[in-house]
């Protein structure tokens, strides 16, 4: 009141009401954001239910990878805290890259908000909401696009013991065709979803007199370790006169929650001849708490002649660059090696897959520009074995003639990697042949697809995907 009474003129109490009516303004606004309050009493139903169908359910569901279903609100309650904690620690989804560094198509990320909503719902004993509203979702089976032109099978299927831990096969998966044709893209469907963990596989292409007889052989071989001329012979992999097919590497791809991508019409493809087979030279099965046996097949989308071909290949480990040092890590040491390149034509990247063993601390990849530009093309800070995705540009990106790719991996030889396979440390060579698989060997290697620039490609949509 002593203020108010020392008020002597007009225009003081103007001021006064101008003030008031500030007052009352961010009153007003204070009560708006009072009653916004509601909305953060999150509940499964209206806002974490989404979330996780979404990022996680792909995952996380029946004869699936994730350990767990995550599909009801049974489900989400039972783990409330591992999915507090993991979302926290952006443990889960997983998705190594840095997204705040370059974007993906199929990126697998939460945002802030979204992480603290888990939060909060977690920390307010995880209201229900009106769970009737909730369709859970509905995943495919069998093919994500649709009818296939062909499925391909093992000849016998493959018996996976119980016995808990990690098995590594080569599996080959013969076909024979009317004739000669093209196909646009192959998807492999594993029967045993919970246990595939990684699968990598070349196409083999064999010549009319080469060989007469793709199906004789043995259709898979475990534990692989040298003597792979051996390996190959018994699995009838060899053409007939003992020399060696025609390969066409990285043809089948997949990692749990991964969906093949699929190029538009005039976009890469591959030449089938009559007579073939898939070599699936690296598949990684999760360990398995009892005997089973594994029918996983391969679909077929035929497609027009090709007329943009895919080309791949790699800086680093057995690529077109070296690593530089060599790739020696001593044990007890982090260090970094770097591979580089400069591109003589303009090139329209479209996917590019980092890839390194159980040493990876972290990776970073970029190009310069003959004018000095960057052009940033991935960072993972944090290394996973676990998750080495082939990353996907929404549109392919322009690398222009002159420019100089750049990547660079850490590796960890200490005893503070987690992931270290020998404690104490030992020292690590490169993997130095096509014929080891060991992982306790190291590779360092920055694969990329791409195609010849044409003007263009910069609109083209690479996340579109059709079904058949
Ligand atoms: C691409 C497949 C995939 C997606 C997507 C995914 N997960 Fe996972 N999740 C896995 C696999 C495989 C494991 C087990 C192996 C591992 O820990 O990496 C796992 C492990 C977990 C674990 C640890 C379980 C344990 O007891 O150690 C939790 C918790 C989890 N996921 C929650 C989530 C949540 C929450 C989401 C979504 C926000 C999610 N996951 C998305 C595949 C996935």
């Amino acid at each position: 009141m002593g203020f108010l009474s020392s008020i002597k003129s007009q225009s003081s109490v103007s001021i006064l009401l101008v003030t008031c009516c500030l007052l009352l303004v961010s009153c007003g606004n204070n009560t708006s954001k009072e009653t916004s309050t509601p909305s953060r009493d999150y509940t499964y139903a209206s806002t974490i239910a989404p979330i996780l169908f979404k990022n996680c359910s792909p995952c996380h569901r029946s004869n699936n990878a994730g350990p767990f279903n995550l599909l009801t609100y049974a489900d989400a309650k039972r783990n409330a805290n591992k999915i507090k904690f993991v979302t926290q620690t952006h443990y889960m989804p997983p998705w190594p890259a840095d997204a705040s560094y370059t974007h993906f198509i199929d990126e697998r990320i939460l945002s802030t908000e979204e992480i603290e909503q888990i939060k909060t719902w977690v920390d307010k004993g995880c209201p229900a909401g009106d769970t009737t509203k909730v369709t859970p979702p509905v995943f495919y089976e069998g093919s994500f696009f649709g009818k296939p032109d062909v499925v391909v099978k093992m000849q016998e299927a493959m018996p996976i013991k119980g016995n808990g831990t990690d098995h590594f096969y080569m599996i080959k998966f013969p076909y024979e065709l009317k004739h000669d044709t093209f196909a646009r893209f192959f998807e492999f469907v594993p029967h045993q979803r919970k246990l595939a963990h990684h699968v990598n596989g070349h196409l083999i292409n064999y010549n009319y007199d080469k060989k007469k007889n793709v199906f004789e052989g043995k259709s898979y071989y475990k534990d692989i370790q040298g003597g792979f001329t051996d390996i190959y012979k018994l699995m009838g992999i060899l053409n007939d006169d003992g020399t060696y097919p025609m390969l066409t590497p990285n043809t089948v791809y997949y990692l749990p929650g991964y969906t093949p991508v699929v190029y538009p019409e005039n976009i890469g493809g591959y030449a089938l001849k009559k007579k073939g087979a898939f070599f699936l030279k690296n598949i990684h099965y999760g360990p398995s708490a009892q005997d089973c046996v594994d029918s996983s097949t391969i679909n077929i989308f035929f497609g027009p002649k090709i007329e943009r071909p895919i080309q791949e290949t790699q800086l680093g480990t057995f690529g077109i660059a070296p690593c530089e040092p060599a790739l020696n890590i001593e044990a007890n040491v982090v260090k970094t090696i770097r591979s580089h390149w400069t591109t003589p034509t303009d090139l329209s990247l479209l996917s590019i897959n980092p890839h390194m063993h159980l040493l990876g601390k972290s990776f970073w990849a970029y190009a310069l520009t003959p004018q000095g530009d960057t052009i940033r093309l991935i960072k993972i800070p944090k290394w996973d074995f676990k998750w080495q995705y082939y990353y996907t540009f929404q549109h392919p990106l322009k690398i222009p003639a002159g420019s100089t790719i750049y990547a660079f991996g850490i590796y960890d030889n200490t005893d503070k990697n987690p992931y270290n396979p020998f404690h104490p440390p030992r020292d690590c060579k490169e993997r130095n042949d096509f014929m080891s698989m060991g992982t306790t060997e190291e590779m360092f290697q920055f694969i990329f697809t791409y195609l010849r620039y044409k003007p263009g490609d910069e609109q083209i949509d690479l996340s579109k995907r059709k079904q058949f």
